[in-house]
């Protein structure tokens, strides 16, 4: 169902489990950005419509993020300061300006952010499986949810005009390759 044309580096995966705090303190800021982000596309002309649904995912991404917080409290995690992330910003700058054209990018955008989550929360349900039980449950528990939001975004952006957006998903879709095969030191989600 997940359209990407690169695969998640082979580095991410130790990467991330060789400092699995720092990586919730990111998860806890994904989360809270991806219900501001919601909300923030609710200011597109073309999603009017759709505000009942954007909240719906709105509420449901501040759930997720206050089950990452309450992960965070039970393991004596301070909550801390997120850091950018250069493939995220790498999309969210290629969205370009224009009422229309702004909505159906920046669908696009959440759409492929929903996805790779969705994808590497599998990779993390799997893999903690032995060394943290709590942890891969957890974020089993959140793949069907960030792969809805994952197709939802997408078929939005279709529903304002299909083939600009399966144009504009082509370009994003090697954008993301592009990317994500660059090197991030970070122990970070994206
Ligand atoms: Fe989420
Ligand atoms: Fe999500």
């Amino acid at each position: 169902m997940l359209l990407f044309r690169e695969k998640v580096p082979a580095d991410w995966l130790p990467k991330v489990l060789a400092d699995l705090p720092a990586v919730l303190v990111d998860h806890a800021h994904l989360e809270r950005k991806a219900a501001t982000t919601a909300l923030n596309l609710e200011k597109y002309r073309d999603l009017y419509g759709r505000v009942a649904e954007l909240n719906a995912i709105a509420i449901e991404e501040l759930q997720h993020f206050q089950l990452v917080l309450d992960l965070l409290e039970r393991r004596g995690i301070p909550f801390g300061q997120p850091h950018p992330s250069p493939w995220i910003s790498g999309l969210m700058n290629a969205i370009r300006k224009g009422q229309r054209p702004q909505a159906i990018d920046h669908l696009i955008c959440c759409s492929l952010i929903e996805g790779r989550s969705c994808e590497k929360f599998q990779f993390l349900a799997s893999d903690l499986k032995t060394v943290d039980p709590e942890l891969a449950r957890f974020y089993g528990s959140l793949v069907e949810s960030e792969g809805n939001h994952y197709a939802t975004y997408l078929l939005m952006a279709r529903a304002i005009d299909e083939a600009e957006a399966n144009r504009r998903l082509d370009f994003y879709l090697d954008l993301d390759a592009k990317l994500i095969r660059q090197p991030n030191p970070l122990p970070m989600l994206h």
